[in-house]
């Protein structure tokens, strides 16, 4: 079974992240969510628990096995890494190698070589702006894929490039990374 590790972040559009997941599930793939503290206020680790059938992970220095190192061992034992959605915040964190929460210290402990995945949403002027844009572009640079946003009418009330991509092209997306890897 295809492990995928789930990273949520806080975005209006993080309650998808419960229909990403079960789907995952449905489709036969182990999903391991980690959620940032943000993305607590928008969907429950209940709601991701019960979908996903596995604990949730939120802490990093939540270290409820004394034999492992968490963020070390979720790292390890992913065949991908995907962050939906990823706010301008973690993507801004992931591409300066910062690591204080789960999350981002997860992503600094990943093997190269795992697929890793990011579906960024947010208002358009934050996905446009030039200090956003160069994160985006520094992640590619060391083997990010990102699954762009599409462009409509954001819950902010504006019309633009922004809005967390459909999920059937996340999850078609994370399916052909994965099958390139074992082709
Ligand atoms: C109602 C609401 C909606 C938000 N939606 C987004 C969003 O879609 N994208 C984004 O980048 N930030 C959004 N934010 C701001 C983030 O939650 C904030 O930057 C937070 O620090 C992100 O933390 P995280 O990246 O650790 O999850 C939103 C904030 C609020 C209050």
């Amino acid at each position: 079974m295809k492990k995928i590790l789930l990273g949520v972040s806080g975005s209006i559009s993080a309650y998808k992240s419960a229909d990403l997941t079960n789907q995952l599930v449905k489709l036969g793939y182990q999903v391991d969510v980690i959620m940032t503290n943000s993305s607590t206020k928008f969907i429950t680790p209940l709601t991701l628990q019960s979908l996903s059938k596995r604990p949730v992970h939120t802490d990093v220095m939540q270290e409820s096995d004394p034999r492992i190192i968490n963020h070390i061992e979720l790292a390890k034992q992913a065949d991908l890494f995907l962050v939906a959605p990823a706010t301008a915040n973690i993507i801004g964190k992931l591409a300066n190698g910062l690591a204080d929460d789960l999350l981002t210290t997860v992503a600094m402990a990943l093997p190269f070589e795992t697929p890793k995945l990011i579906a960024p949403a947010m208002n358009t002027n934050m996905y446009s702006h030039p200090i956003h844009q160069r994160n985006l572009e520094t992640l590619k640079s060391i083997g990010y894929h990102e699954i762009e946003p599409r462009e409509s009418l954001l819950a902010c009330g504006d019309f633009g490039k922004g809005a967390l991509a459909d999920i059937q092209t996340i999850i078609e997306q994370t399916h052909l990374i994965l099958n390139q890897r074992n082709a």
